[in-house]
């Protein structure tokens, strides 16, 4: 896929075919100024691309736009520029609207949704006025409101405190779970995204550089690096103690890694 951009800034997404089903969570992982939000944006039937193609549902998304869009729910890298509605409760009806549903019907989705996320209190807030967490928040509220097959986040995990991610990545898994929703997000920090993501792709200079299950991909560190990414810490201490001869597998529970090199300390005495 290949997009020129009116300043003839060109992004080539050389080979990037991926197909995301149902219930899969799928994370796009690549550097600033690689080209993450230009592919989310020809996702979301948003830019078309000059090569290459696109399909959603089996359809176009640039020229099938509503027919794609009512089926899927998208939370910008600026989420800020997505909010229109005066109150918060307001802005995430808003995405019912084609839905033709009754008014306590509507006001039960909200509802819940907004019970969903832990922000009930934010229902009668003014926009504007959110802090930046909570305006991802209302988002990914308007977002998930419609209870879309397909759900696109760019960079979800940015301006969240540590426990919002902990709450993001378990409500989306039960999202996913449960409702089957596919999941498509973009991040540069990977701890978060390997603990959402079922597949990875690493993009570098247009190709994809990696693809597979978090712990596969996050033991390339070299291909991570050339592409302007780390691994999570606790990926790059088990590598150093392995290559120091400790015999530990990569893990992304940090409790389970201690409890190896507790029992490689015990041994070893
Ligand atoms: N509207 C635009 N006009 C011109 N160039 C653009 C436009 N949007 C993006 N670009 C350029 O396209 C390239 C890819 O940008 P994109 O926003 O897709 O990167 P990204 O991977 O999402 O980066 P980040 O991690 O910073 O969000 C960059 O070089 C950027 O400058
Ligand atoms: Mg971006």
């Amino acid at each position: 896929m290949r997009h020129v951009y009116p300043d003839r800034t060109e992004v080539s997404l050389c080979g990037v075919e991926f197909a995301v089903q149902p219930g899969e969570i799928v994370a796009v992982l690549a550097a600033n100024g690689a080209g993450k939000t230009t592919l989310l944006q020809h996702i979301t039937g948003m830019l078309r691309p000059v090569e290459g193609s696109v399909r959603v549902f089996g359809l176009d998304p640039y020229k099938e736009f509503e027919k794609v869009r009512t089926r899927l729910g998208v939370v910008f890298q600026n989420p800020a520029e997505q909010i229109i509605g005066p109150t918060v409760a307001e802005d995430i009806a808003f995405g019912l609207g084609h839905l033709k549903l009754s008014r306590q019907e509507q006001a039960a989705r909200v509802e819940a949704i907004l019970q969903r996320l832990g922000i009930t209190h934010l229902a009668g807030k003014v926009p504007h006025y959110l802090s930046g967490g909570e305006v991802k928040k209302v988002a990914l509220a308007g977002a998930l409101v419609t209870a879309p097959e397909l759900l696109v986040l760019d960079e979800p995990f940015a301006e969240l405190d540590i426990q919002a991610v902990g709450d993001l990545v378990g409500m989306l898994r039960t999202v996913s779970r449960e409702e089957g929703t596919a999941i498509i997000f973009t991040s540069h920090q990977l701890e978060p995204a390997a603990l959402l993501a079922d597949t990875v792709y690493v993009l570098n200079e247009g190709q994809v550089a990696a693809k597979g299950k978090p712990l596969e991909v996050f033991q390339q560190q070299d291909i991570l690096e050339q592409s302007r990414l780390q691994a999570p810490d606790l990926f790059r201490l088990v590598d150093l103690l392995r290559r120091a001869g400790l015999d530990i597998e990569p893990n992304l529970d940090i409790r389970q890694v201690a409890a190896q090199i507790i029992a490689a300390a015990e041994n070893s005495v």
